[in-house]
């Protein structure tokens, strides 16, 4: 199947993890793919090419205003158009779990620069060159930990509270361009970073594991699906909203 036949699509953060994920899923439907992310994402970029997709590499810092200004203009410059953005970059992975009380107010700052101004930035980026086109897809990464308000994580589920919040506000003020804007909010996901962090710890996966309906670790790939659906044209009419891909660990 090509659900994402010809669409452009950029996905920041998407050297690794579960944007890499959606990078190497989205083109096996037909997208062309760019790459935004602060690491250099040029592996994943050779790996697409070579299975036969479409995909180029944009070293982004979605933090910075001309960074992702540059992107979106290299995109069209290369590709002559944009339909999708997914906003997946984060502090994440690299994230030491400690009490609100010791988060300082640099890494409070610093987290919520790239999480939320960062996903605005991206947003607002794009919006013009989806008007002209009356048609786009954005697709906001949250996390289920914003309906748990899960502990020692304070700025981080904060940060993702204001991207869902986000979502419905920008999807209240582009529906008139046929511009539709959702979230996705995974649950805990076996992503590279998490196994590989210092502070992974199996038998707080097996609690989390134990905490769904659907009793097994979650993957990368499990939220292809949800994500191909918002990116594709099977969701044209649904917006503002957030989709939960946990193993039914919150209801929402
Ligand atoms: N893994 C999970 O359990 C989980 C759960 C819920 C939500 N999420 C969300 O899913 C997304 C991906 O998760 P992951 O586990 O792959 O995270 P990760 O931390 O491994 O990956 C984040 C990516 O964002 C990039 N990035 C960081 N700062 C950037 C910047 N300023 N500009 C551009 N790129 C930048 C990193 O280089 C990295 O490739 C994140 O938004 C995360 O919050 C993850």
């Amino acid at each position: 199947m090509a659900r994402l036949k010809d669409k452009v699509a950029i996905i920041t953060g998407a050297a690794q993890g579960i944007g890499a994920e959606y990078a190497r899923e989205m083109a096996k439907e037909g997208a062309k793919i760019v790459i935004a992310d602060i690491d250099n994402g040029e592996k994943l970029e050779n790996e697409i090419i070579k299975n036969g997709g479409n995909a180029i590499n944009i070293a982004t810092d979605v933090s910075r205003e001309d960074s992702v200004e540059n992107t979106v203009r290299l995109t069209v410059k290369e590709y002559g158009r944009l339909d999708i953005l997914v906003n997946n970059a984060a502090i994440f992975g690299t994230l030491k779990p400690k009490p609100f009380l010791d988060i300082t107010v640099e890494e409070w700052d610093q987290l919520m620069a790239v999480n939320v101004r960062g996903a605005f930035i991206c947003i607002k980026s794009v919006i013009p060159f989806m008007q002209k086109q009356k048609y786009g897809k954005i697709i906001n990464i949250a996390s289920g930990t914003l309906f748990k308000g899960s502990p020692m994580l304070l700025h981080y589920v904060t940060s993702k509270g204001a991207v869902m919040t986000m979502t419905r506000c920008v999807s209240r003020e582009v529906g008139d361009d046929n511009i539709c804007i959702n979230t996705l909010a995974p649950g805990y996901v076996m992503s590279e970073n998490v196994i590989g962090s210092e502070s992974f710890d199996e038998s707080f996966a097996d609690f989390i594991t134990q905490t769904r309906a659907l009793k097994r670790r979650q993957l990368p790939n499990d939220l292809v699906g949800a994500m191909i659906f918002l990116a594709s044209s099977d969701s044209d009419f649904m917006t503002g909203q957030c989709v939960v891909v946990d193993g039914g660990s919150v209801n929402h």
